[in-house]
C-alpha cells in the first residue's frame, strides 16, 4: 500500500502564510503553532474493520504482550509465543547467538523462529511479532554489510536523491536477515556540538533535517509491503538536538515556537511521507522564557497525544526509547502507567518484559490506565502490521532474506564517501599526483572502527578488529590501491621515519567510536580536538614542516575545534565518519579524478569553548563551506587561542 501523498499539509501553511521551502522541496514551517495535519494514508475501512474485530478477541495479557518490544538476549522465541509478545529488538551488539561475525543465514532463521513462535499462540487471531533494529548508517549490526557516513557527513552532501538511495539499499540490507522495521531517521536538528549524538543528525539547519527527512523515509519504506521494504521511525520526538550544553537525555529549554518551527521541521515531512512509527526521545522540554515545563517527553501526553496524534495527525504506532519510560518521575523501567497514558503505543523494554506486562495489567484493573487507552494502543500497532503486509507472510520469505549479497552496497557507499567529506584547506598539497612516493600517519589511518564510529557491529563501535566488518577499506588500503603499494609507507606515531624522504604525507587522525551520552563532551571541558585527543596533533608535529605537503584527514563525528592540526597541515579534509568505503576517499585525495562538493551542514568551530552555532559562537567556517578543486581558496594561518583548561 502506497503511502497516499495528502499534500493537505503542503496547502495549509501557504494559505496560513506560514511557509518556506527546503533544499529538497520540503515546506518548512513557520507557523507559531504546530501545524495542522493529517494521516496521508487515506482510511481503510475494511481494515480498520478488520483491526477491531481482532482487538474484541484478545484478553487484556494478549493486548499489553502486543504493547511489549523485548531485546532478542532477554527473550526465546517459546517465550515470544507464551507471552503474546507484539515486538523484539536487536540493541546494538546483540547478534544471533551473540555470535558478531552471524550470517544472515544465522539472522533468517532466528527471525523465522520468533515468527512461528508468534504465529502458534492460543489467540483468536494470531498476530505476527516484528523485529526493529537500529540500521542508521547502514546495516551496523551485520558482519559484511556496507556502512555509509553518518548522517553528519550525508548532511554535507546536499543531496536528497542520495539519502533515498542509501535508504532504499539500507532496506534491502535489512531484510537480508529477516528484519522488518529500523530505527531511523533520526530527524535531530543539533545545535551543540558538545552533543554525542551530534554525527546521528544531518545538520543545524532544520531545512536539511526537512529536506532528507522525506527521503529517507521513501527510500526505507517504499511502498511498505515489498520484498525490500522496511517500516521506518522518525526519531526522538522532540527536540533531542537541542539538549541544553549538550548533555545527552538533558533539558531542551528552547521557546514553543523555535521548538515547532527547528526541532519539529524534520517531522512534517516524515509523517506526510507516511511514516509509520516514531521513537520518544529521552529529552525533556523545559520553555523557560515562558515558565513552562512540559517535561520528560516519554511522560508527557501534551506532546505524544495532544500534538503529535491529535493534531499532527500521526496514525501510526509510538514507541518508548530504551528503557526510557523509567526516566518519567514516579516510573520504573518495569511499571510506567504514566508513558502509556501520555500515548506510548509500544514499550521498549529490553529486560523486564515480564514484569513490564503483570504490572501494566495491574495498572488496567486498578483503573490506573483505561481500557480505551490499552485498545488505541493495540489498534495502532496492528495498523502498521497489516499496512506492512506482516499479517500476509512470514518476513523470511522475502526475496533478499537470507542473501548476503544483499549486504553490500559498495559503490553506493562509495559515491556517498566522495559526496559527503568537506574540504577545509588546499594550499596546492592536494590532489596527490599517481606514482607519488606517500608516508600515511595517523592512528585512524588503518582504523575501519575509526572511520564507521558509534552504531557499528557493537553499540559503541568499539571492541572490533578490521577484521570483523569483513570487506571494509581503510584509508591506507584504498591509498595503497590508488597509489601502488610499493610508493605508501606507513608509520602509525611517524616515529623514525623521515618525512623527507618522501612526495607527500597523509595524516589520517580521529576520534575513537562512541555512541550517545558516551561521545559526551560535558562542560566545562574544552572541545579541542588536540586536548582530547592528543597523539593526533603529535604525529602532525612529527611530520610537519619538514619541507613535504601534509594532507590532513580528520574523522569526527562532530565539528571540532582543529585551528592547531590545520595550520599544521598544507590540506586538511573534515571527512566526519565515512564509513566502510575508504575508497571514496582516495577518489577525491589522488589524481584529481573526483572533485570534493561537500559542504558543512554545521558550522565549524573557531574556539575550544564555542559549542553552539548562535550569535555569540565563534565560527572558523560558516555551515555551507566547502573548497574544491574547481573552486580553490586559500586558508590563512588561523588563529590558536589559548586553550584554557575549563571553559
Ligand atoms: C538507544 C537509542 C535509540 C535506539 C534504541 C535501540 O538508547 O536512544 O536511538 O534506537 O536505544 O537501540
Amino acid at each position: 500500500m502506497k503511502a497516499l501523498r495528502s499534500g493537505l499539509w503542503l496547502i495549509l501553511p501557504l494559505l496560513a502564510g506560514c511557509a518556506g521551502t527546503a533544499p529538497g522541496g520540503d515546506l518548512l514551517w513557520h507557523g507559531q503553532d504546530w501545524p495542522a495535519l493529517r494521516s496521508p494514508t487515506a482510511p481503510d475501512a475494511a481494515m480498520e474493520a478488520r483491526i477491531a474485530d481482532i482487538v474484541r478477541g484478545m484478553t487484556l495479557e494478549q493486548k499489553i504482550g502486543q504493547m511489549t518490544q523485548a531485546d532478542i538476549r532477554s527473550i526465546t522465541p517459546d517465550e515470544v509465543r507464551r507471552h503474546y509478545i507484539g515486538s523484539v529488538l536487536n540493541g546494538g551488539g546483540a547478534w544471533p547467538g551473540m555470535r558478531k561475525d552471524a550470517a544472515v543465514t544465522d539472522w533468517t532463521a532466528l527471525s523465522d523462529a520468533y515468527y512461528r513462535a508468534s504465529m502458534a499462540t492460543d489467540m483468536a487471531v494470531r498476530v505476527p511479532v516484528i523485529w526493529g533494529t537500529d540500521a542508521v548508517h547502514g546495516h551496523g549490526n551485520v558482519a559484511g554489510a556496507t556502512l555509509f557516513p553518518h548522517n553528519i557527513g550525508l548532511g554535507a552532501a546536499h543531496d536528497p536523491a542520495l539519502v533515498e538511495r542509501i535508504g532504499r539499499a539500507t532496506a534491502r540490507q535489512v531484510r537480508a536477515t529477516g528484519i522488518s522495521w529500523v530505527f531511523a531517521p533520526t530527524l535531530a536538528v543539533g545545535k551543540n556540538r558538545r552533543w554525542g549524538r551530534t554525527y546521528e543528525s544531518y545538520s543545524s539547519d532544520p531545512a536539511i533535517v526537512a529536506s532528507y527527512s522525506r527521503a529517507m523515509v521513501h527510500g526505507l519504506q517504499g511502498g511498505l509491503t515489498g520484498d525490500g521494504d522496511v517500516i521506518a521511525t522518525a526519531k526522538h520526538f522532540l527536540g533531542d538536538g537541542g539538549t541544553f550544553d549538550g548533555i545527552d537525555q538533558g533539558e531542551n529549554r528552547t521557546a514553543r515556537t523555535h521548538m515547532i518551527q527547528v526541532h519539529g521541521a524534520g517531522y512534517y515531512p516524515a509523517l506526510d511521507a507516511g511514516v509509520q512509527t516514531v521513537m520518544v526521545s529521552y529529552s525533556s522540554w523545559n520553555d523557560t522564557a515562558a515558565g513552562k515545563d512540559y517535561g520528560k517527553m516519554h511522560g508527557s501526553r501534551e506532546l505524544l497525544t495532544d500534538v503529535l496524534k491529535a493534531r499532527l495527525g500521526f496514525d501510526g504506532l509510538i514507541v518508548s526509547d530504551w528503557n526510557g519510560i523509567q526516566q518519567v518521575p514516579g516510573c520504573t523501567k518495569d511499571h510506567c502507567p504514566q508513558a502509556v497514558n501520555a500515548g506510548i503505543d509500544m514499550i521498549m523494554v529490553p529486560d523486564d518484559w515480564k514484569a513490564f506486562i503483570a504490572n501494566t495489567a495491574a495498572d488496567v484493573r486498578e483503573g490506573r490506565i483505561a481500557m480505551a487507552r490499552i485498545d488505541d494502543a493495540v489498534t495502532r500497532i496492528l495498523r502498521v502490521k497489516l499496512r506492512a503486509g506482516l499479517f500476509d507472510r512470514n518476513p523470511n520469505a522475502g526475496a533478499f532474506a537470507g542473501k548476503a549479497d544483499a549486504l553490500a552496497a559498495r559503490e553506493l557507499g562509495r559515491e556517498a564517501v566522495r559526496k559527503s567529506v568537506v574540504l577545509l584547506k588546499n594550499q596546492g598539497a592536494l590532489p596527490l599526483a599517481a606514482g607519488k612516493r606517500v608516508l600515511v600517519v595517523g592512528a585512524s589511518a588503518d582504523s575501519l572502527s575509526n572511520q564507521t564510529g558509534g552504531w557499528s557491529l557493537t553499540w559503541q563501535g568499539t571492541e572490533n578488529r578490521n577484521a570483523d566488518f569483513k570487506g571494509g577499506t581503510t584509508l591506507l588500503a584504498a591509498l595503497r590501491n590508488a597509489l601502488g603499494a610499493a610508493n605508501v609507507t606507513f608509520s602509525e606515531d611517524a616515529r623514525d621515519v623521515d618525512p623527507g624522504k618522501f612526495d607527500a604525507v597523509v595524516a589520517v587522525i580521529g576520534e575513537t567510536p562512541y555512541a550517545e551520552y558516551n561521545g559526551d563532551v560535558r562542560a566545562p571541558k574544552p572541545a579541542a580536538h588536540s586536548a582530547l585527543h592528543p597523539a593526533d596533533l603529535t604525529v602532525l608535529q612529527r611530520v610537519s614542516g619538514k619541507g613535504v605537503p601534509v594532507v590532513s584527514v580528520l574523522y569526527s563525528g562532530r565539528p571540532a575545534y582543529a585551528n592547531d592540526l590545520i595550520n599544521l597541515s598544507d590540506a586538511f579534509v573534515a571527512a566526519f565518519l565515512p564509513g566502510t568505503e575508504g575508497e571514496g576517499l582516495a577518489d577525491l585525495l589522488v589524481g584529481g579524478r573526483h572533485d570534493f562538493a561537500g559542504r558543512l551542514s554545521f558550522a565549524w568551530p573557531g574556539s575550544a569553548c564555542s559549542t553552539g552555532e548562535d550569535a555569540a559562537s565563534i565560527v572558523q567556517f560558516a555551515r555551507g563551506y566547502g573548497l574544491s578543486y574547481a573552486k580553490p581558496g586559500r586558508t590563512g594561518p588561523l588563529p590558536e587561542p589559548a586553550v584554557p583548561t575549563a571553559c
